[in-house]
């Protein structure tokens, strides 16, 4: 167990941070990268080394804000011996490494410690929920609670010896393989808590178990289901808030301001691999979730985002009064480069998700602390992207930007009527964009593109007109991230992606939010309706190598009203090397209870 010298922590953490200035300034110049580690991520949250997948407990505490991650200390790969890893922030940006909060110990998680999440009690201590696999290789519900709530940082955490809270059994029909990752716990009008945890039944229906507890140890579950929805395999991860009606604000969890929020389930299909969410009411009398006309809580729904992109989890910030999203970002490597270059799994940048004054889709933007990283800026201004052309944007590193475009169609009805089978937008934004050519677009950016364009991913839109007259929208807008050409070894997963994105882009211009880092490009479609995360591992378009542009594939002209992007410092994330109170053994000898 680590040994930690409490009374040095403010002044450690005071120097890490100025450190972290002084570095971050000397190295964005030169970027960071290791050329061995060309695509380690510059200011994405990633551990020092090994495994990661899912973001668990997110939460702020005493003004510390805290990510919790599913870790496997052994290794670049996913194994069963998986601990909650654990890091610490003053502005979500900069993270500082901390020991694992818990590992395998009690006879209740011995054979891992899986995904939870923290509920802040009223009396403000936080408690962690979590799934256990115990000594039957069975799923169940754990609690762990801090040792020392006066510790910011809170860098202990105990398991008290009544876990299991919640077990499957014969009585209560769960499968002990699908019973997994409790939800932050609200509480309801009675003063009783509830939780959720995803789980399926044999025949396929997907579910949200419900459970109920006075004290938070005792829990029971109800007879029914928060909500399900048949052949939709199992529910992993789901997360339940509610989203205010009235403005870009979060909401706290337990909220009790019914008439103006709406509420959201968001799911992880397993069967599917990506996270989807429905917009909905909250009977708190029945204890029931129903979606909105229009929803249904299965692959048909939108997508938190169309990339790679899972198991993500809300939290809200009250200091902010803001909710962030947190998700895990895959790798598309396979799993002998993933050993090789000794890690695995980027968390995506924390994202500011709220309700559209639409009442129907979630937005969802980077949180402004992002900004603190800019360095360098170059803007165009009313450029005009002619039929065919390809401009560089010159000046910002691009390997490591920000950029944000609006673009505005001026010929709107040359666009092509889309073709009435092209109904998978993931599928048209895998045909060839090298060759497509259509009325307006494809339009958009090549990111970490190479200087003769061997390699580049490309971020775009197409615009068609709607074949269906009875539409109240005359024309569909097309997002694609294409990574075909993004890099030259041909053994990664280069699926493309794509959403459609309700914009009339008749009367509104489009906007384009790309935050590139490496190995991960992470865009914005129309001021954050639609997402999608990729992970691309070129082999020329690396450190300075890599170049940006802005290109127009279509016959029609499309003008850039503006064009902002930024070279990005990067964060202090994770480094050992200033966390002097941090043992170098934690990383590889989980602490024991
Ligand atoms: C595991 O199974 C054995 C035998 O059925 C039982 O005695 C034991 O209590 C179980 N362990 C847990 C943690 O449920
Ligand atoms: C608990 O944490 C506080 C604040 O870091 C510290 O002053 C105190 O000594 C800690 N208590 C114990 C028992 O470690
Ligand atoms: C747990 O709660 C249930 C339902 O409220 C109650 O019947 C039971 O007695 C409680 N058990 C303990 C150990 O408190
Ligand atoms: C993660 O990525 C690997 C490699 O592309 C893939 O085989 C695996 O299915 C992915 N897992 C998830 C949960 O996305
Ligand atoms: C992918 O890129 C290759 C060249 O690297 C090209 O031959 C092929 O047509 C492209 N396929 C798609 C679907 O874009
Ligand atoms: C829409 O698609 C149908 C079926 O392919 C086709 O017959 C019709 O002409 C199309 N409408 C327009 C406006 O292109």
């Amino acid at each position: 167990m680590a040994k930690v010298n409490r009374s040095k922590i403010g002044l450690s953490l005071l120097l890490s941070l100025l450190l972290c200035y002084f570095i971050t300034d000397l190295e964005a110049s030169s970027s960071h990268q290791d050329l061995d580690q060309p695509y380690r991520t510059g200011y994405h949250f990633q551990p020092p080394r090994n495994w990661m997948n899912d973001p668990n407990g997110p939460m702020i505490y005493k003004g510390i804000y805290h990510l919790f991650y599913q870790y496997n200390p052994y290794g670049a790969v996913w194994d069963v011996r998986i601990v909650w890893g654990h890091s610490t922030s003053v502005d979500l940006v900069n993270w500082t490494p901390q020991p694992p909060a818990f590992s395998p110990s009690q006879p209740s998680d011995i054979n891992g410690c899986w995904s939870g999440s923290v509920t802040i009690l009223p009396d403000g201590k936080p408690v962690i929920l979590y799934t256990g696999i115990d000594e039957n290789k069975s799923q169940v519900q754990n609690v762990a609670v801090p040792v020392n709530v006066s510790d910011p940082y809170l860098l202990e955490w105990s398991k008290p010896p009544l876990n299991p809270l919640m077990t499957p059994n014969a009585v209560n029909g769960i499968d002990p393989d699908r019973f997994r990752d409790p939800t932050t716990a609200w509480l309801g009008l009675d003063g009783e808590w509830r939780v959720i945890v995803g789980s399926s039944t044999d025949e396929r229906r997907g579910l949200v178990l419900l459970y109920k507890s006075r004290d938070f140890f005792n829990w029971t579950q109800s007879t029914t289901p928060l909500h399900y929805e048949d052949l939709t395999g199992m529910w992993e991860c789901p997360d339940f808030f509610p989203v205010s009606t009235t403005g870009s604000d979060g909401v706290e969890t337990s909220s009790f301001g019914q008439d103006e929020v709406k509420y959201v389930l968001k799911v992880s299909l397993i069967e599917t691999l990506h996270d989807y969410y429905t917009i909905g009411s909250y009977d708190r009398e029945k204890d029931l979730y129903v979606p909105d006309l229009g929803f249904v809580q299965d692959e048909t729904a939108p997508r938190l985002d169309y990339g790679k992109y899972y198991a993500s989890k809300t939290f809200y910030d009250d200091d902010k009064k803001r909710r962030i999203l947190w998700g895990w970002v895959n790798e598309s490597s396979p799993a002998k480069d993933d050993i090789k270059k000794g890690w695995a799994g980027l968390q995506s940048f924390p994202r500011k998700i709220w309700l559209d004054e639409s009442g129907k889709e979630l937005l969802q933007w980077p949180i402004e602390e992002i900004e603190t990283l800019r360095g360098k800026q170059v803007n165009w201004h009313n450029k005009v992207l002619e039929a065919g052309s390809t401009l560089q944007v010159h000046g910002v590193t691009a390997a490591q930007a920000d950029v944000e475009v609006l673009f505005k169609v001026n010929e709107i009805e040359k666009a092509d009527v889309i073709d009435p089978s092209w109904t998978d937008p993931q599928k048209i934004c895998g045909q060839d964009e090298s060759s497509v050519k259509s009325g307006i677009g494809p339009f958009g950016l090549k990111v970490l593109a190479s200087k003769d364009m061997e390699e580049y991913t490309s971020v775009y839109f197409r615009i068609f007109k709607s074949n269906d007259t009875n539409k109240n929208t005359k024309y569909l807008v097309l997002m694609c991230s294409n990574q075909n050409r993004s890099s030259l070894n041909d053994e990664n997963d280069k699926s493309a992606f794509g959403a459609f994105v309700a914009i009339d882009p008749s009367h509104q211009t489009i906007s384009l939010r790309t935050l590139i880092d490496h190995s991960i490009v992470e865009s914005y479609g129309g001021g954050g309706r639609k997402c999608i995360t990729s992970r691309v591992y070129p082999k020329l378009a690396i450190g300075e190598n890599a170049n940006l542009f802005a290109f127009n594939k279509g016959t029609q002209s499309v003008d850039v009203l503006s064009l902002s992007a930024w070279s990005l410092k990067s964060a202090q994330i994770n480094d050992e090397s200033i966390s002097p109170f941090i043992e170098r053994e934690d990383a590889h000898s989980p602490k024991q209870f």
